[in-house]
């Protein structure tokens, strides 16, 4: 079956679905993004996604395509002709085409609207998450505003690459000596007083909507959390290490650069809120 993407208003077939040359997202990486999980037809945490997709985009002072309910519109349309019922929806938006020039465009030109669909293995997504996942260290050398999710990702990519390239499923960025996130996930620890501790929002680190989901769920399973960053250090000597983000929930990890995290193991505290996560997000 042919995999449909919707671009600027059509709804096309990957293979002939394309964008101009001159799209400031493909010249200047100037656009922003979100990645949504769809289970079983329900999606999850969409109006977070949704709250930070208008954030981006007014940070960037860039307009918005269509609204909320259009976009669910879409979405929904998308995964039908796709006949996809637990998937990742891809929406980008950029500043649009116009001819190649550093500063914004004139104002009427209209932002340029791309989703994708593809389907999602819960199934494997659970089982990774029994085994947990390994995770190698790397320099965060991106730029001051990755709290707005633009499509520049290229520091991402790079370190993703040396994750893959070492057997590892992500990436922890480091500068200073201190953890910011992931790649592209948050990273959270639970530090030798049985404290949760993860980075605080700001300009350092993307706010994950999963990350925030979490840290509700966490707040009603009564477990003590910090949002105050730690070391790489400290994430070593942790008794338990997870990562959140949209496409793997709640992941353990049981290894930074080859050393073992606790018993190496997948830690209870990780389990029990991927499950409550997984029922909050779905609505349950
Ligand atoms: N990444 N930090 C970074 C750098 C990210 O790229 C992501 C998400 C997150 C977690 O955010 P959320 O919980 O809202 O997914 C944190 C998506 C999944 C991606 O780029 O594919």
């Amino acid at each position: 079956m042919s995999r449909f993407a919707y671009v600027n208003g059509r709804y096309a077939r990957l293979s002939e679905a394309y964008i101009h040359i001159e799209d400031r997202g493909y010249q200047f990486a100037d656009g922003v993004y979100e990645v949504c999980i769809v289970v079983d037809g329900k999606l999850f945490d969409f109006a977070g996604h949704f709250a930070r997709y208008e954030r981006s985009l007014r940070e960037l002072r860039m307009a918005q395509p269509m609204g909320r309910r259009a976009l669910q519109t879409v979405m929904r349309e998308l995964l039908r002709r796709n006949r996809l019922k637990t998937a990742l929806v891809y929406i980008q938006v950029t500043r649009g085409v116009a001819p190649r020039d550093h500063a914004f465009p004139v104002p009427d030109t209209r932002p340029a609207l791309v989703m994708t669909a593809r389907r999602f293995d819960l199934h494997a997504s659970d089982a990774k998450a029994r085994k947990g996942v390994r995770v190698i260290t790397h320099p965060d050398i991106r730029w001051g505003r990755v709290d707005i999710k633009t499509v520049g990702l290229l520091p991402n990519a790079l370190a993703k690459q040396a994750a893959r390239e070492a057997g590892a499923a992500e990436a922890v960025l480091v500068r200073d000596g201190v953890v910011t996130e992931c790649s592209s996930s948050n990273i959270w620890i639970v530090d030798g007083n049985g404290v949760l501790r993860t980075h605080p929002r700001g300009n350092q680190i993307l706010g994950g909507i999963t990350r925030e989901t979490a840290l509700g769920c966490a707040r009603e399973l009564q477990m003590k959390i910090e949002e105050r960053a730690f070391t790489i250090e400290e994430a070593r000597a942790a008794s338990e290490v997870f990562i959140t983000s949209a496409t793997s929930f709640v992941m353990p990890v049981v290894a930074i650069d080859g050393a073992r995290i606790g018993d190496g193991a997948p830690g209870p505290v990780a389990a029990r809120l991927r499950e409550a996560y997984k029922n909050k997000a779905s609505g349950g």
